[in-house]
């Protein structure tokens, strides 16, 4: 996509020369009030804009959008009011609230060449975030000369108090997160017979090479030499053979060694245990969490943090054929272990027990892995947040990052008695259990049994928040989403900080 230009604004919002200009607007208990940071704009209206907003309908509710033709009243075309909702809190508004209204405001102005934001006073990094997600369009593949969203430029209005180089780092910052989570969404609205594992490897050792990191691609042949036999068994079903990428960032003084792993089926027909063919269509997003970890261990070198983040990233192409690997059949893993396969839709814990022994072989600090793991985590907590499971207090502490950035997050159990289910008549254990209940959890505990002893580790399963296959809402395009791309890279920065 062509992201529009974002940079820091001189000028007062009354004074700026652009086609539009977004304010945001809050629910109070009387009605409508405009954000914090809005007095001249209010001011060059007569004093009353609030008035004129609530005869045109305005409540402040959240992602309301209400235009406003200025007149001439300020150089701005056209003054787009955005709910920002109320303050619930009693706290002030929350960085979610502005970077959904950015987002909605983002969609509603396609189209509109040059843009200028007042929401920057509440939150820059949000309004900035939000804007640039919300403005984001996939037209690849449309043959009509569709164009991306036309937002050609955002000038962010600078919050009154703080430095401009505290505001420039983080206008740098936050544009950097917002080009990652574009990236990752990038990959994932790839349909798959573009993006298969030999050309997203391809593409992802290309990304890294440009940021200055370390690649190492192992191919099919590679991945047989040396021992992997999940990757190499989930693949073998698809002419177009396995990948296992490792990118690697090492930061100036990096104290800590984080490895982040993440799912990259290609494509997800479930194998010979084959899916239904209603919405198999959108197993072209199995492949998001690996699109999430490229992503950020790009941006980990963007923003230079202090770290050595490696990305471990399994690549597989999940076929029927008569080449595919079958129900019954056992699986030796990188390290040894061996899996009884009782279902081969139950291929993404395959791949990732492999790229999961070999992450740490490199004894990190810090493990995180996340996929498109489980039908089961839409049951349990729909749509929009993630399962996090794993080491508890680990887990706990990225639960809790990913719900301050915004992104729907929840710590879940990995019940001991869920073990026992996974014992194999012939082999170390079984892919599935024999029942339907816990399935996310099921898939955690499998995985439990293959990182190293004393790995803090935590698995997000994104099964539902990484793809949005229904309606936009405020900075969530349809397709891919991005997520868990925040929660990662915020993850990263604490860990900088906080060790
Ligand atoms: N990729 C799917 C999980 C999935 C389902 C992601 C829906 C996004 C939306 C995964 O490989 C899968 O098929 N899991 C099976 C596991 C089962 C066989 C134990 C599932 O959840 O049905
Ligand atoms: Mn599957
Ligand atoms: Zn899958």
């Amino acid at each position: 996509m062509t992201a529009p230009k974002l940079a820091l604004a001189t000028a007062s919002a009354a004074e700026a020369a652009v086609d539009a200009l977004v304010i945001g607007t809050v629910r109070t208990e009387d009605g409508v009030a405009l954000q914090p940071g809005a007095e001249a704009v209010d001011a060059a209206f007569g004093g009353d804009l609030v008035g004129t907003l609530t005869a045109l309908g305005a409540t402040g509710k959240s992602e309301e959008v209400v235009k406003l033709p200025s007149l001439g009243k300020i150089p701005a075309t056209v003054v787009v009011a955005v709910g920002l909702g109320a303050d619930d809190s009693g706290d002030g508004i929350t960085g979610e609230q502005v970077r959904r209204a950015a987002g909605a405001a983002s969609r509603a102005l396609s189209g509109t060449a040059k843009v200028a934001s007042l929401l920057s006073t509440v939150n820059l990094q949000a309004a900035v975030e939000g804007a640039a997600l919300g403005a984001y369009s996939f037209t690849a593949y449309k043959s009509n000369g569709a164009k991306d969203s036309g937002i050609t430029k955002v000038d962010f209005i600078a919050p009154a108090e703080g430095a401009t180089k505290e505001h420039k780092a983080t206008l740098k910052a936050a544009t950097a997160i917002a080009e990652a989570v574009a990236t990752a969404r990038d990959f994932i609205n790839t349909p798959p017979n573009d993006l298969y594992p030999a050309s997203f490897a391809d593409k992802a050792a290309a990304l890294g090479r440009a940021a200055g990191l370390t690649v190492e691609v192992l191919d099919d042949k590679a991945l047989r030499k040396g021992g992997f036999g999940g990757i190499v068994g989930v693949g073998c079903g698809s002419t177009r053979g396995p990948r296992l990428v490792r990118l690697t960032w090492k930061g100036p003084r990096a104290k800590k060694k984080v490895a982040l792993i993440g799912k990259g089926i290609t494509f997800d027909t479930g194998g010979i245990s084959i899916k239904p063919a209603a919405s198999m269509d959108q197993m072209t997003s199995d492949m998001s969490g690996a699109a999430a970890v490229v992503a950020t261990v790009v941006l980990a070198a963007k923003l230079k943090y202090p770290l050595e983040v490696t990305a471990t990233v399994p690549m597989a192409e999940n076929m029927p054929s008569g080449d595919a690997y079958r129900p019954g059949d056992v699986l030796t893993m990188y390290g040894g272990k061996t899996v009884e396969v009782l279902n081969t839709d139950a291929e993404g814990r395959l791949i990732l027990a492999d790229a999961i022994v070999r992450a740490c072989e490199d004894a990190p600090d810090y493990l995180i892995e996340t996929s498109t793991l489980t039908g089961a985590q839409l049951v349990a907590l729909g749509k929009r947040t993630s399962g996090i499971m794993g080491e508890p207090e680990f887990r706990d502490r990225v639960a809790a990052i990913g719900r301050s950035v915004g992104e729907g997050a929840w710590a879940m159990p990995l019940p001991e008695e869920l073990r026992g289910d996974l014992d194999s008549r012939l082999a170390d254990l079984a892919n599935v259990t024999g029942h339907r209940w816990g399935g996310m959890l099921a898939a955690g505990v499998f995985l439990g049994e293959f990182v190293a002893d004393g790995v803090p580790w935590a698995h997000v399963d994104i099964a539902g928040p990484a793809y949005n296959a229904e309606g936009p809402w405020g900075y969530t395009t349809r397709g891919g989403t991005g997520v868990p791309v925040r929660t990662l890279a915020a993850v990263l920065a604490d860990i900088a900080e906080n060790g």
